[in-house]
């Protein structure tokens, strides 16, 4: 997809099987984000629907650290804790964003085996109403955990998880020609006849067929 030699901004709607609400059919993760900052009250919209995910006991044991280009020393060390693959693009995001959880219970101190998915559910809830806003995140696995440790003092009981990059959609152009490439990928899943089970693991139920 070429416009004058340059690459156009992809449509990447997720075609799906059967009929998905909106926010979830238009989420996709762009590694180019416009050069154009977010507005604070949308951020705090952000992190209000993480606010309000659901979570084992009700602990919420996600926690968020920020930074926007607004603040370009908060935001180098932000940036300077994600791998060197995730660094080349996400710095075009005008948002990042560290998402940790807290292993244990503040109730009794006992592990929290289910933290790391609560805190996956706080930030698709934040991920859904990004959307709504008309603004995109990254997520990524590839971060620097002991430069994290280092430069923002983590209590143990925490442990980071994922960073995200946030922003308004952008130019594939911005990037270096192989990820602008990579923005234009067809988007594929695993059907559901291998993902939802009946009676026998691996075996689809009935209504997954
Ligand atoms: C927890 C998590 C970690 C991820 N880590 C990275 C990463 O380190 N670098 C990257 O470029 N993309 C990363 N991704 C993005 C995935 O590759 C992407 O979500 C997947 O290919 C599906 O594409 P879609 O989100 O556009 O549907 C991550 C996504 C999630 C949810």
């Amino acid at each position: 997809m070429s416009n004058n030699g340059r690459l156009a901004v992809p449509d990447k709607r997720a075609v799906t099987d059967h009929d998905i609400i909106d926010v979830l059919a238009e989420r996709w993760s762009p590694r180019a984000f416009a050069d154009r900052p977010v507005e604070p009250e949308k951020l705090r919209q952000l992190f209000e629907a993480a606010r309000w995910a659901a979570s084992s006991y009700n602990e919420q044991p996600w926690r968020y650290l920020v930074a926007t280009k607004d603040d370009p020393e908060a935001y180098d060390r932000l940036l300077n804790c994600l791998g060197t693959f995730n660094q080349q693009w996400a710095q075009t995001a005008p948002v990042l964003m560290l998402g940790f959880y807290k292993t244990t219970f503040s109730r009794n101190g006992k592990p929290n085996r289910c933290a790391p998915h609560d805190l996956g559910a706080a930030s698709a809830q934040l991920t859904a109403q990004a959307t709504a806003l008309d603004l995109y995140v990254h997520q990524m696995a590839g971060i620097e955990m002991d430069t994290i440790r280092d430069t923002y003092d983590v209590p143990d009981d925490f442990e980071p998880m994922a960073a995200l990059a946030v922003g308004y959609l952008g130019d594939p152009d911005v990037l270096p020609e192989k990820l602008a490439k990579r923005e234009q990928a067809e988007r594929t899943r695993r059907p559901l006849d291998e993902t939802v089970f009946g009676d026998d693991w691996g075996e689809a139920a009935p209504l997954a067929r």
